[in-house]
């Protein structure tokens, strides 16, 4: 039987097989197709055993022999196709380094509109010399009411719509800040005029509808010194909503009004005319000049020191400016809201660059 295979067909057939070979794969194929565990070479060598012993040597032999040619054979191939495939590879993969980079996921995130304002206004006071002051958001009646001159039975206390939290045994209860204005007190108790701060942060008030939500934005302002006037206060709110509104002139009105740490107090109103709309007045914020009695609790001698304060609303430049209709989806953290009116990471407003560009 074994006299009846033609080794040398064989071997002719399996080195031609190798030479076809197109790729890496297709020599994996030839390869498991005479040299797998069924693979034509393999299975002549199962059958060593059931030749006659006299003939079972030589046989093997040559098996072997056809069986090392093919193998030298797929080596050799083997490593001309990758040789092959690499330079391939260094053809097509060309790498152009004039190429832009790739989007990253930097590029997709955004910055909220109140983070986005928040830079514009601290960018602009920061020009006019004024450093940012933080306070925390869980105050004392003290510091909220007290020492802004709003004694216990003051009505600003129930306008304000305080959360407070649960009595404490002396009876003392802590609450939510309702406006950043202890910031003011916080600054004065430890630093000696000249004081020059603006203090942005998170205030609350029991408060919800289209243009409430019970957390909100403000930012609050406190010049102290021995000279600073009303004059003063108007140039820096006038010339911050220069800046703020990216316009040459905007129309102020400052109307009388009534803050217990401020004397005299006023709401300030600008025209929407620098946004398209003149005749309109909307209201931003509330200033004045500090009350004596604010000073003195602060241990500043109101004879020698005076200045003024002022506080806006965050929340709702950011309304006005971006043309953001409604207070409640800033808060809501949809992703859609986000995009359509959120900021892209990579401009950060400056003065010089353009605010919001
Ligand atoms: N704290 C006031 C409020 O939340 C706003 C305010 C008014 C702040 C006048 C001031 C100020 O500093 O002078 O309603």
């Amino acid at each position: 039987m074994t006299t009846t295979v033609d080794l040398a067909a064989l071997e002719r057939e399996l080195l031609a097989d190798v030479d076809k070979a197109a790729d890496l794969g297709a020599l994996d194929a030839v390869r498991v197709a005479a040299l797998g565990k069924k693979g034509r070479v393999s299975e002549l060598m199962a059958k060593l055993g059931s030749l006659p012993a006299d003939e079972r040597k030589a046989f093997g032999a040559s098996v072997n022999a056809v069986k090392t040619k093919v193998s030298d054979a797929l080596d050799t191939r083997k490593i001309d196709l990758e040789k092959s495939a690499l330079a391939a590879r260094l053809a097509n993969e060309r790498s152009d380094v004039t190429l832009p980079v790739r989007p990253g996921p930097e590029s997709l995130g955004r910055i909220h509109p109140v983070s986005q304002v928040l830079d514009e206004v601290i960018e602009i006071f920061a020009d006019m010399g004024f450093k940012v002051a933080e306070g925390p958001d869980i105050e004392t009646d003290e510091m909220n009411f007290g020492k802004l001159n709003i004694p216990a039975e003051h009505p600003a206390r129930q306008e304000h719509d305080t959360f407070y939290f649960n009595p404490k045994p002396d009876g003392s209860r802590l609450l939510l800040r309702t406006h950043t204005s202890p910031v003011q007190i916080r600054t004065m108790v430890k630093q000696k005029p000249p004081i020059r701060i603006i203090a942005p942060g998170r205030v609350y008030r029991c408060d919800s509808d289209q243009t409430h939500t019970p957390m909100f934005h403000q930012i609050e302002g406190l010049v102290i010194d021995e000279t600073t006037h009303m004059g003063h206060l108007k140039w820096v709110l006038e010339e911050m909503c220069k800046a703020f509104f990216e316009v040459d002139a905007v129309t102020m009105r400052f109307r009388s009004s009534h803050f217990p740490f401020t004397e005299p107090s006023m709401e300030i109103d600008i025209d929407k005319g620098a946004l398209g709309k003149p005749g309109e007045w909307l209201e931003i914020g509330g200033c004045g000049m500090v009350h004596p009695n604010v000073l003195r609790n602060c241990g500043l001698d109101p004879e020698k020191y005076q200045g003024f304060a002022f506080g806006m609303g965050l929340d709702r430049m950011a309304m006005l400016k971006y043309g953001i209709p409604d207070l409640r989806p800033f808060f809501g953290g949809d992703l859609r809201w986000l995009r359509h009116y959120g900021f892209s990471i990579l401009d950060q407003p400056t003065l010089g660059g353009g605010l919001s560009s």
